[in-house]
């Protein structure tokens, strides 16, 4: 299991994610979690964008092309953006803290 600490303006949730799930995909599975990630991780929607906490971003893959684009469209993208459908959790981000903006959690 891998933890993935949410953070969003109702408070903070662990969730116990699977191994090679992506971190949208725990969020959605949680059941509770405040993440929209409306196209399922097609990497066409950016619903599932989030803010990396800075001392995590070391241990994250690199960003693509295609995620590159669309987050370069939001209008609150900042350095530690990523598409959370994007990252997949193993041990490396065991613990790994992520906060959701307003404009990809549910109202
Ligand atoms: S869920 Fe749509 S881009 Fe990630």
């Amino acid at each position: 299991m891998v933890k993935v600490v949410f953070i969003d303006d109702q408070g903070s949730r662990v969730i116990e994610a699977q191994q090679g799930e992506s971190m949208m995909e725990a969020a959605r599975r949680d059941g509770k979690s405040t993440l929209i990630g409306e196209c399922g991780g097609s990497c066409i929607c950016a619903s599932c964008h989030a803010y990396i906490d800075a001392a995590w971003l070391h241990a994250l893959p690199p960003v693509s092309i295609n995620e590159a684009q669309m987050l370069d469209a939001l209008d609150n993208c900042r350095y530690n953006s990523r598409l959370t459908c994007k990252l997949l959790l193993g041990p490396r981000l065991d613990g790994i803290v992520v906060r959701i903006p307003r404009s990809t959690r549910w109202p």
